[in-house]
């Protein structure tokens, strides 16, 4: 364990844990790191069975800085075990690695668990390799490090880091995010027979930084992070397939400014990738960063995503902790040829004190009095008329009942609004307004919204409510963010304007998944 060596650590080591356990804003049923910083999902997989979830990690403290690979496993993607800090940055002049592990994934090489992640030295990144124990608790890193020299000789890059590896036939492919400046984001293609030498193909494709106003919601970005393509139609990676059955997912950012999730549909044959069309991941932008996703052992495409803080760095600091791993979801194609997200059923075991509500129109606003509370999973069927709106008030406190749905008087209450409203055409919306969520200035209270389809006005709407952690799917359409009531806020309530029938809710309160203090080395 290295000293206090960063002036952002402020916070003694041994109090960092103390701090964080004392947060009410920390999540109980989502992963997070036993204390200081956790950003990107790496190497998540399904190992003999037992789940791998590694992490970017400082137990340094709450900020981001020499980052370490945290590890803890799950057999069922819910309760998650520490296991000792996989990978380390090595100490030199000549260590590729030496300022920090950062993203990578793992590979199977023949029956070796085998790492390629982006070490850092000073400020550029380069692919490097470890192999694991058969147990994936002891890391080695391979000596051939840097595996990649250097970017492609010639190209005027933005960033050169995170990796996507799979096999295809006899070899090994990859590819490297990156950014050609004044162009746009892009991901490097690379073949391998041994994971230790690699051949540079090409671009697979080069996005258009220039296509969409910077500030719009879809915009590409100048680097494309934490690349992550696979086969989501029928069929598996390379074999040809439909002109969309294949996802690039990556993450637009720009300058340091890490900006939201976006994927391609469209069809990697050969060495390129054939866009179809550019989607939004997930409309919580940042909230929602950097996911990862592997295919686990009942076929199933899972994703896990960083939930970015929405509160100041110094908050961070203070809090001893930062950043929350997503919930494990399923991605699937639906009818649009997009990718419709939900938590994985797991999820659902850890439900307590069921509440159903029979059918019943929704008219005002009212209080569910048999529902309350900071960690939920609510679940409800709705169904809207053309030009009318059903909101969902969650994390309230009861002071000024009834302000802020409604849009009324400020008052002092809090709460956090979930919002569906139906077009007179095809046009209908999810929305998080999270304008009166905090009473705190100083927190990310900025709306979150998105398009979503309900097909004969029907709305499948789940909301896991996990104190600061919010995520919510909209018939498949995701949108996470945070939030950070100050009042301690319980209530859950519906308004509508306009015609709106609730078919169903049902409701739970979530047990937490850790039961105290975890070491920080475990
Ligand atoms: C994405 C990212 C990656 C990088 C890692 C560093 O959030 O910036 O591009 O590898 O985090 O922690």
């Amino acid at each position: 364990m290295t000293g206090l060596t960063h002036p952002l650590a402020t916070v003694p080591q041994d109090e960092l844990v103390i701090r964080a356990e004392a947060d009410p804003h920390r999540p109980r049923f989502h992963f997070v790191s036993p204390a200081g910083w956790l950003n990107d999902p790496n190497g998540v997989s399904q190992w003999n069975g037992t789940y791998h979830l590694f992490y970017q990690y400082n137990p340094e403290g709450a900020f981001h800085h020499r980052i370490l690979w945290g590890h803890a496993t799950s057999t069922d993607l819910v309760n998650w075990t520490d296991r000792p800090v996989a990978l380390e940055p090595s100490e030199g002049p000549d260590s590729p690695d030496a300022d920090g592990c950062w993203s990578g994934v793992l590979v199977n090489d023949g029956g070796t668990p085998t790492l390629v992640y982006s070490g850092r030295h000073g400020e550029r990144e380069l692919p490097c390799v470890a192999v694991g124990s058969p147990d994936l608790l002891t890391w080695t890193k391979a000596p051939e490090n840097p595996v990649i020299a250097a970017p492609p000789a010639g190209v005027d890059v933005t960033a050169y880091r995170d990796h996507c590896v799979w096999r295809e036939g006899s070899s090994w492919r990859q590819l490297v995010g990156s950014g050609i400046r004044g162009r746009g984001g892009t991901a490097f293609l690379y073949e391998s027979a041994d994971l230790r030498t690699w051949d540079y193909i090409g671009p697979l494709f080069i996005g258009d930084a220039a296509s969409v106003d910077p500030a719009a919601a879809d915009w590409e970005g100048t680097m494309w992070e934490c690349v992550d393509l696979f086969r989501a139609g029928p069929g598996s990676l390379g074999d040809g397939g439909g002109p969309s059955d294949d996802v690039l997912v990556f993450s637009a950012w720009d300058d340091g400014d890490t900006r939201h999730p976006l994927y391609w549909t469209g069809r990697y044959s050969g060495d390129s990738f054939e866009p179809a069309a550019l989607h939004r991941l997930d409309y919580g932008g940042r909230h929602f960063y950097a996911p990862q996703s592997f295919i686990d052992d009942a076929g199933r495409r899972v994703m896990f995503g960083w939930l970015q803080e929405g509160r100041t760095d110094e908050a961070m600091v203070e809090a001893g902790w930062s950043g929350v791993m997503s919930l494990p979801r399923v991605a699937t194609l639906d009818d649009q040829g997009e990718l419709a997200f939900t938590p994985v059923p797991e999820v659902e075991t850890l439900r307590r004190d069921h509440v159903r509500l029979d059918p019943q129109g929704v008219a005002g606003s009212e209080v569910l009095a048999e529902v309350a509370g900071n960690q939920l999973d609510l679940e409800l069927d709705v169904e809207l008329e053309p030009g009318s709106v059903f909101r969902l008030g969650i994390l309230g406190s009861s002071a000024d009942s009834g302000a802020a749905l409604e849009g009324t008087a400020p008052g002092s209450a809090e709460e956090t609004v979930i919002e569906v409203s139906r077009g007179t055409g095809s046009d209908s919306w999810l929305r998080l307004d999270r304008s009166r969520s905090s009473l705190d200035s100083s927190v990310d209270a900025e709306e979150r919204s998105g398009p979503v389809i309900l097909a004969a006005g029907r709305l499948h709407l789940r909301v896991l409510v996990d104190r600061s952690a919010v995520e919510i799917f909209a018939n498949g359409k995701a949108l996470t963010a945070r939030v950070y009531p100050t009042l301690g806020g319980t209530s859950v309530r519906f308004a509508a304007a306009g015609s709106v029938r609730l078919l169903q809710l049902d409701a739970w309160r979530m047990e937490g998944i850790f039961s105290g203090p975890r070491p920080l080395f475990p």
